[in-house]
């Protein structure tokens, strides 16, 4: 039999380990390490929404749900998003997934052809240049900039556009820079849209924790609807990372030939977080409200803790990350992640995770509590003076 390895798919082949994955496993291999690093909410899922799952196996909703998803999650999904003046059909126009990551992978694998450019202003989120490239695509950087505070700009793509680019992927407020966009700039963003023929997936997975005041969507805008594809999910706001449920928002057309794809390869999403999930969208505001405030705070403390050790950082406007701006050290993003790690067990994830515009960066993130903050402020107070 040939070698194994050369039968397998050159495009995973050629994927990239993740750049976060490999700092939790030199963190993990350490004792007394403050994590900055992790992407999910320190908080248990609430309690009444945690309940309900139990209720539900208690009164055996242990079975496959249709492959939409349960008609009340569906229900329930619509009526949440109408709070962010999204209107959609629970019965064509929304899909339930396995996360938002599965939500993403479905609609970049529903609207790409061998050959098809992606763009992705970065720094971005992990997931989807690999996604990008397992649908065949070829992801494209758009990079932005701190002077713009990381908002991408229709002169950041134009940089990049060709005759090929068929898909923009955003995500605001954004992973891992925390920059939100003005309806100033969805406005232009949407006529560069429409101008060019793009389509989009407009990850929105951290709306609810936007800090300026109230999220909007980038499908509001005139001729947006009908090619955007919103991806959300329970894990962020509702603190349900474990549970898998996620959710794709769309045209009719998009939906049904991403729901194509989610039959043959998941089926449906589990029917324990889907029941969590009604749940939490019907009755989860106040508990959601409680973390987002928590969330607030911390940020504070991260921002100002940053600064006063002499970093320069924006004030994130959502999400739960600071993004400071290390190259007045001389490291590269890597190394200052590395050398903190090892001197002073901090871990931070290096900017370049997300893509080479985040060299000089770092993300830190304050989904951890007040006083784990603190104590990583002063470690990192001392690692910058031993400089
Ligand atoms: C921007 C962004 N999108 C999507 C996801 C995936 O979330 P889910 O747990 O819903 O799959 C994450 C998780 O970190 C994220 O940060």
């Amino acid at each position: 039999m040939k070698q194994l390895k050369s039968r397998l798919s050159p495009v995973v082949e050629n994927l990239p380990p993740s750049g976060i994955r490999r700092f939790f496993d030199l963190a993990s291999e350490m004792k007394d390490v403050i994590s900055l690093g992790v992407g999910e909410p320190d908080f248990v899922t609430p309690w009444h929404i945690r309940d309900a799952s139990f209720d539900a196996l208690s009164r055996g909703f242990t079975s496959y749900t249709s492959n939409r998803g349960m008609s009340q999650l569906l229900e329930a999904i619509a009526d949440y998003l109408m709070g962010y003046n999204l209107h959609y059909d629970p019965d064509r126009e929304l899909l339930v997934t396995v996360g938002g990551s599965e939500a993403i992978d479905l609609a970049l694998r529903a609207m790409l052809s061998p050959g098809d450019e992606v763009l992705i202003p970065e720094p971005a989120y992990v997931s989807y240049r690999p996604c990008a490239a397992l649908a065949g695509g070829v992801p494209v950087a758009v990079p932005t900039r701190w002077e713009a505070q990381f908002r991408v700009s229709t002169t950041d793509l134009e940089s990049q556009l060709t005759a090929r680019s068929k898909v923009l992927v955003m995500c605001y407020p954004n992973n891992p820079t925390g920059a939100v966009l003005s309806e100033t700039d969805l406005q232009e963003l949407a006529t560069f849209c429409v101008q060019n023929d793009l389509l989009v997936i407009s990850d929105e997975i951290y709306a609810e924790l936007s800090y300026g005041g109230k999220h909007h969507s980038i499908a509001e805008q005139p001729g947006m609807r009908d090619r955007t594809v919103v991806v959300s999910g329970m894990s962020k706001a509702f603190a349900m990372t474990g549970w898998r449920i996620g959710y794709a928002a769309g045209p009719e057309d998009i939906l049904s030939a991403m729901l194509k794809i989610h039959q043959y390869a998941i089926l449906c999403a589990p029917v324990m977080g889907q029941m969590a999930a009604i749940e939490a969208l019907q009755h989860g505001e106040r508990e959601k409200q409680r973390m987002v405030e928590e969330y607030d705070r911390r940020r504070r403390l991260m921002v100002e803790g940053l600064r006063s050790v002499g970093l320069s950082c924006h004030e994130p406007q959502g999400a739960f990350y600071a993004f400071p701006d290390i190259r007045s050290t001389g490291f590269t993003a890597e190394a200052f992640a590395e050398e903190l790690l090892r001197q002073q067990r901090v871990a931070v994830v290096p900017g370049t995770a997300f893509g080479e515009a985040g060299e000089g960066f770092v993300r830190c993130s304050y989904a951890t509590s007040a006083d784990q903050i603190e104590q990583a402020i002063q470690r990192m107070g001392h690692f910058l003076t031993e400089l």
